[in-house]
């Protein structure tokens, strides 16, 4: 189960960021904020190394990642080992993606969804357990994949 994350937003989710942080806390999870602190234009990129990078090291079970429309933070956090980033915006995908593949990085969009839906995503996204057995060693491969690719890169 997620007990502590960080969290983390360029300008298009920062609003929403702000909103959610309170609302995790509430549900008795430790919330760390990695930025943004305002919402001047910045580089998702930034947010994504620090949430991403922390969850891969093992810093933290989980992370939130919010963006525009979720698809830069997810696109990035994907890049780092162990992290599996779920772009969720909506209650069903955010269930499925912890039952099957143990996502441990919820993204969400705040240009895409209201405060209240992204609040029951996030209850469901923590609530929610991996269902493990046939999924694990799905999971497994994700990760030998990116060593295999990393080791079998050439340029052709
Ligand atoms: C920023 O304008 C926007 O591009 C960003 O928030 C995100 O939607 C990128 O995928």
């Amino acid at each position: 189960m997620i007990e502590n994350l960080i969290i983390g937003s360029d300008h298009g989710g920062f609003h929403l960021k702000e909103s959610l942080r309170g609302f995790i806390e509430k549900l008795g999870v430790k919330v760390e904020n990695a930025g943004t602190y305002d919402d001047s234009s910045v580089n998702y990129v930034t947010y994504a190394d620090r949430v991403a990078g922390d969850v891969s090291r093992g810093r933290f079970h989980g992370g939130i990642l919010l963006c525009g429309t979720g698809l830069g933070m997810s696109i990035a956090a994907n890049r780092f080992p162990n992290v599996r980033a779920a772009l969720c915006n909506d209650i069903f995908l955010a269930r499925m993606s912890r039952e099957h593949n143990d996502s441990n990085v919820l993204v969400m969009g705040g240009r895409v969804i209201g405060e209240e839906l992204a609040r029951e995503i996030v209850r469901t996204w923590l609530g929610t357990p991996f269902q493990g057995g046939r999924h694990m060693e799905r999971i497994q491969s994700i990760e030998n994949l990116s060593v295999c690719n990393v080791k079998g890169a050439s340029i052709e």
